[in-house]
């Protein structure tokens, strides 16, 4: 049998849509690669952090931003992240990272690392990939086979962010999620957005496995089309 061609999946939107668990598990089920962006600026927040770096002073991040080594494992059963051969999957999941990271991927030397090594990860992925993210579609990869939107509601967000942190405040969760995508949504280098050929899909009433069909059938129809 012929192997299926190599498809590029971009999928983007704010926190709490349910991106990073569809991402992981379409990826798995049509055996591609997966590549966590958010994951990788986390990973340049925290050396920032690590390192004493002023993160309210851009021209002080800028001047740093090509000095750590982030390296990403792209299987979807296990990704994995480190930062000068540290594994850093942990701390970049705290919320002083959380805190800092709209501050530090708003600056354009960190995106111009960031993308260029998101590009190459991609690239190299013979079966294919699933790239999540907010700016797959419009300027990572804006070639990609297949762009999908994610989209919800503030309230349904916040509801799974605090399920994930574990009785957190569902109030202060949603507070803190729609300051950061505001933050990544007006930046003005590469911001959150819809690129103009994505397909939307609004999980709100959706559950995962409903979300996770929804985009497998996607991707197959493309496939298909190749
Ligand atoms: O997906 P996440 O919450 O782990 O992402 C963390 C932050 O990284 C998010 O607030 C904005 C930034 N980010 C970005 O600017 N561009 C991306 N492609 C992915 C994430």
């Amino acid at each position: 049998m012929e192997s299926a061609p190599a498809v590029i999946v971009a999928i983007d939107g704010p926190s709490g849509t349910g991106k990073s668990s569809t991402s992981k598990a379409v990826a798995a089920q049509l055996g591609l690669s997966y590549l966590d962006t958010g994951a990788q600026y986390r990973a340049i927040t925290w050396w920032m952090v690590t390192n004493g770096i002023d993160v309210d002073d851009p021209s002080e991040i800028a001047a740093v931003a090509g000095k750590p080594d982030i390296v990403s494992g792209t299987d979807p059963a296990g990704p994995t992240i480190t930062v000068d051969g540290v594994d850093v999957a942990g701390p970049i999941r705290t919320q002083e990272v959380t805190a800092k990271v709209s501050a530090v991927s708003a600056v354009p030397e960190v995106r111009a690392r960031i993308t260029e090594l998101q590009r190459s990860i991609a690239a190299a992925a013979e079966k294919g990939i699933v790239v999540e993210g907010r700016d797959i579609g419009t300027t990572v990869l804006p070639d990609a086979d297949l762009k999908i939107f994610l989209t919800a509601s503030p309230e349904a967000r916040a509801a799974r962010r605090s399920g994930e942190l574990k009785n957190a405040d569902v109030h202060a969760t949603r507070e803190a999620l729609i300051k950061r995508d505001a933050a990544d949504s007006n930046r003005k280098t590469s911001p959150l957005a819809k690129a103009d050929d994505a397909v939307e899909v609004d999980t709100t009433d959706l559950t995962l496995p409903q979300v996770i069909e929804c985009v497998v059938t996607l991707v197959e129809e493309k496939r298909a089309a190749k």
